[in-house]
């Protein structure tokens, strides 16, 4: 069900689950995208007459409050992007939760403090969540799901309040399943996978699952040096999983097996310490002296992955190629950005996956019109093209309660 079929909602009480986990500096937000993809969700509801109660996390408190992971600056934001004042709660089903909830009028948005600033938003006890989706449920008539980047927890806000209202999916995850699902039936081929970001462990799933259907997987980022040992080579004090290294060796021979292609880099930005200042070069990947660290790929893998990607028409792609904010190693990161967006230009479907592709994306210049589509979703699109079962989306399938 969309929110289209809950009805004439003037006067209705909405509880919406959004994602907005977003990047803090301080009270600082350095990355809005989160807030600017869930602001058209309010919005329609609150044009609809509706009585909108966001609730969302920040951060990973450990259901108790602390002050650094308040949501006031996001209200403040969600505020400045909705064009409309946003009311904020102090606290998530308390006394002043209830009383902002209940004086709410018709149109107006409510924004609740941190829900895991209570313990049981993220209790493995089915009844402790189920506790607190109830107080949560009190405060409303009907339920949206639209955290998509949530939506593969199993926790009180994205599962049990489901079952207890009458509810419907949000036009962000209607937008964001469609993508992905676009990726894993039937994609327009070739079809490439490029993953980065630092750890490989992250990602096993992911790419055990795409072994199956990608027709290439292009790997930079830290995971790329246990792809190097997996192969015989020395990465130096570059990032490495050794107990991963017998793993992905697995996967290389079974990308052999099954006709995938695994491009890794050719060249590497090797430097003395993880800092922007420190002293670096360009070395062969095969040539990584034992004192110094890679922190992005080489300019000539850049090229290589330009020209593995021009024919694509369809890309996925999950983390940054190297340590992209620090200036000296944000050169493969652009340079993937920009293969994307050209190849976006020709017509290919193009996907950016998770918070710090998109925020690297964002932080170098692009815009989101630049690709196919930006995903709100890190480990979230990452289980969905891993095919796992995700709790957020198959409560909704079940129908109302
Ligand atoms: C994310 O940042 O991927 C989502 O907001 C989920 O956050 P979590 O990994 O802390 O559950």
């Amino acid at each position: 069900k969309t929110t289209r079929d809950l009805g004439d909602l003037r006067g209705k009480r909405v509880l919406v689950r959004s994602d907005l986990n977003v990047p803090l500096d301080g009270s600082t937000i350095t990355d809005d995208g989160r807030i600017r993809a869930s602001a058209p969700t309010i919005k329609g509801l609150a044009d609809a007459g509706a009585r909108v109660i966001v609730c969302a996390h920040l951060g990973r408190p450990k259901g108790t409050p602390e002050a650094k992971y308040s949501l006031v600056p996001v209200a403040k934001r969600l505020g400045e992007v909705l064009g409309t004042d946003v009311v904020f709660a102090d606290d998530t089903v308390g006394d002043d939760a209830k009383a902002k909830a209940a004086a709410l009028q018709d149109g107006q948005v409510l924004l609740l403090e941190n829900l895991r600033f209570n313990a049981g938003e993220t209790a493995k006890s089915d009844d402790e969540r189920a506790e607190f989706a109830r107080e949560l449920a009190s405060l409303a008539d009907v339920f949206v799901s639209d955290g998509f980047g949530v939506v593969h927890r199993k926790q009180a806000s994205v599962y049990d309040v489901a079952r207890l209202l009458p509810h419907a999916t949000g036009d962000l995850v209607s937008t964001e399943v469609d993508v992905l699902r676009r990726l894993t039936k039937d994609p327009e081929r070739p079809y490439a996978v490029v993953l980065g970001g630092a750890k490989v462990s992250d990602k096993l799933g992911v790419i055990g699952n795409l072994l199956g259907t990608a027709d290439r997987l292009l790997v930079g980022g830290g995971m790329l040096f246990t792809f190097l040992a997996a192969q015989g080579l020395e990465v130096g004090k570059s990032l490495l999983e050794a107990d991963q290294v017998d793993t992905v060796k697995g996967y290389l021979d079974r990308a052999e097996k099954e006709g995938v292609e695994i491009v890794l880099p050719v060249d590497i930005v090797v430097a003395d310490s993880f800092s922007a200042d420190a002293a670096h070069d360009v070395v062969a990947a095969d040539a990584i002296p034992s004192d110094r660290m890679g922190l992005d790929i080489g300019p000539e893998s850049s090229r290589l992955f330009a020209e593995k990607l021009a024919d694509c028409r369809t890309v996925f792609w999950n983390g940054p190629m190297g340590a992209f904010e620090m200036a000296p190693f944000a050169a493969g990161t652009k340079a993937l950005a920009q293969s994307l967006v050209d190849i976006t230009a020709k017509g290919a479907l193009t996907v950016v996956g998770g918070g710090d592709s998109a925020a690297a994306v964002r932080q170098l210049g692009f815009e989101d019109s630049d690709f196919g589509h930006i995903s709100t979703g890190g480990g979230a699109s990452l289980e969905y093209l891993e095919g796992k079962e995700l709790p957020g989306l198959t409560v909704l399938e079940e129908g109302d309660a």
